[in-house]
């Protein structure tokens, strides 16, 4: 079963709550929630007021990704703000600091999970699948919607796939960036198995039909 989590970071942020309830209504399985500091990544989104304003206005699972630098410093804030997932970057500080926010998220009561960026290999994961709910890989920089997917990184989805599948069944595999119709069955023929789309569904004004396409176009190979 495919999960399609929009992004919120190509919404209208004027009109958020409406925003997620029409996604809601149109299908999505969760809502993805960009966190970007200005030092991870070159630009700057939102943080944990927006958040705990969302967690008011909607009862979808909120998937949080953390591009921020040392995110030990604020996983458990985003936990307390309304998250049900927050995902830090192994890029982002020293292992044992990585190791240390996932297991705070887990003692906050949410789901852990761990980003990977285009160049990250995948074995880099091998020493923390233990605490994990989810790998996201991510298939642009981080940092921007509407990038387009690095086929490139493909190879590496599946060695990850490979990985959850011989050492944590049950861990959720997340692709993030550049998902659309098009890539959607490269990124789920690669073991991927929730689809994260920002341009391609709120950059479309019928939700429900951007989300049905990918829905469709993941199916045939899933
Ligand atoms: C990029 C973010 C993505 C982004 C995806 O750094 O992590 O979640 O919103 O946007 P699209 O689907 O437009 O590539
Ligand atoms: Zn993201």
């Amino acid at each position: 079963m495919i999960k399609i989590a929009p992004s919120i970071l190509s919404a209208d942020f004027a009109n958020l709550a409406r925003e997620a309830a029409e996604v809601r209504d149109a299908g999505a399985d969760w809502l993805h929630f960009d966190v970007m500091d200005g030092s991870f990544v070159p630009n700057i989104s939102i943080g944990l007021p927006v958040l705990k304003s969302l967690r008011r206005a909607t009862d979808m699972f909120i998937d949080v990704h953390l591009m921020v630098s040392q995110p030990r410093a604020y996983a458990a804030r985003f936990c307390d703000a309304g998250a049900d997932m927050v995902t830090v970057h192994v890029e982002a500080d020293e292992p044992a600091d990585i190791l240390r926010a996932l297991r705070e998220i887990h003692a906050h009561g949410k789901k852990a999970g761990l980003a990977i960026k285009p160049a990250t290999p995948a074995s880099i994961v091998l020493p923390f699948l233990d605490e994990l709910d989810l790998v996201l890989v991510m298939t642009v920089e981080p940092g921007f919607g509407g990038q387009s997917l690095q086929r490139d990184t493909l190879t590496k989805m599946r060695g990850v796939r490979a990985l959850i599948d011989q050492y944590r069944p049950g861990c959720e595999l997340e692709v993030d960036g550049g998902v659309n119709a098009v890539t959607a069955p490269l990124v789920v023929d690669s073991g991927a198995r929730v689809l994260v789309a920002g341009n391609a569904i709120f950059g479309k004004s019928d939700r429900r039909a951007a989300i049905e396409e990918i829905r469709m176009a993941a199916d045939i190979i899933a």
